[in-house]
């Protein structure tokens, strides 16, 4: 050891790369962590034994009978994933306009939720609330004769749907149709049928967004959509509305609230993050999951590595749980399987 310098060199003053001159070094400053707890997997169930379809926009996902579906929620489970998002592929021959089959107590998510909660007592079963899976029209509300989605004619549905999902087991509902009034009715409807212990999850600021594309053809409801969502998912454009959409739900009674989609709405998840206290989660929706598959496919991402890197940014601008279809594909990265 000898001085190379008499006095103090001034160049570079500080040097930033010391603390990641090394992996060990690296990791003692490291300022965000993605584990499996914070991971939720979306799932696509659909009627029948042993079917296991692919969707052509969503490589790798596929929409299980329930059988299957099973087999899919044991590898979560052993991967340690706390929690699944439930979405039903419902017969077109169901779909009515009014969306009745929403709350038919025998339908396919609840006898999903039957013989998940039966199998997998631990895992949390979320189940969105709204009429979008059930609907010839592929609206998320009732649609009236000159072509409104209606507010509060759709409210009476929503809450036998909630109903039907709580009893079937369902540990967390989550209102995501982005209309007003549904957090504060639901919880009041719930807490009367003594599922006072039913979380409820809104998607609290839910932009109409190109990004679903691929989940409506999962759905098959996005050939099914007459127009498009405007009046009812929120303007891409707008950041404040999605503060004023969080207020509202967490004073109706939300437990926690969801911002969707995901990547391209990082500042909103920052911004809800910094200015309540509750737990946010957020939407890396089909249409992220689609772009880095196809890039991937395409020989020109490293899917591992963006993916991890896509996860991370969740956590870094402040979510709690990411609901993502790449899961399984994290968890097992994180679980170094
Ligand atoms: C329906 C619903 C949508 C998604 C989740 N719930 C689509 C929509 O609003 O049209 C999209 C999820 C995704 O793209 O992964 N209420």
């Amino acid at each position: 050891m000898q001085n190379k310098q008499s006095t103090p060199s001034s160049y570079p003053n500080i040097r930033m790369r010391r603390n990641r001159k090394s992996g060990w070094v690296r990791n003692l400053v490291e300022e965000n962590t993605l584990t499996s707890n914070d991971l939720i997997l979306p799932l696509f169930v659909i009627d029948g034994v042993n079917k296991k379809e692919p969707i052509a926009s969503m490589p790798d996902v596929y929409r299980y009978s329930i059988d299957l579906l099973l087999k899919e929620i044991e590898i979560a489970a052993n991967l340690n994933i706390n929690a699944i998002a439930l979405f039903p592929v419902i017969d077109p021959d169901l779909k009515t306009d009014d969306g009745k089959e929403a709350y038919n107590p025998h339908n396919l998510t609840c006898k999903a939720i039957v013989e998940i909660k039966k199998n997998f007592p631990d895992m949390g079963v979320i189940c969105d609330v709204a009429l979008d899976p059930y609907t010839s029209h592929g609206h998320d509300g009732l649609l009236g004769e000159d072509g409104n989605i209606l507010n509060d004619e759709t409210i009476e549905i929503l809450i036998k749907q909630s109903l039907v999902q709580a009893n079937a087991g369902a540990d967390i509902i989550a209102p995501s149709d982005m209309m007003d009034g549904r957090v504060g009715v639901l919880r009041w409807s719930l807490d009367n049928y003594s599922f006072q212990d039913v979380n409820i999850l809104s998607y609290a600021a839910k932009y109409a967004s190109a990004y679903y594309g691929p989940f409506r053809d999962a759905v098959n409801s996005g050939s099914m959509l007459k127009g498009d969502k405007k009046t009812y998912q929120m303007n891409p454009a707008n950041s404040l509305e999605a503060i004023r959409e969080v207020e509202l739900d967490i004073a109706e009674g939300a437990d926690m609230v969801m911002i969707k989609p995901g990547l391209p709405y990082l500042d909103i998840i920052r911004n809800v993050r910094d200015r309540f206290e509750i737990p946010v989660f957020a939407y890396n929706v089909s249409g992220e999951y689609a772009m880095l598959k196809a890039a991937a496919n395409n020989g020109w991402l490293d899917y591992d590595a963006a993916m991890m890197e896509t996860l991370l940014s969740f956590k870094r601008a402040g979510s709690d749980a990411i609901l993502t279809y790449s899961a399984i594909d994290a968890a097992k990265i994180i679980n170094g399987k």
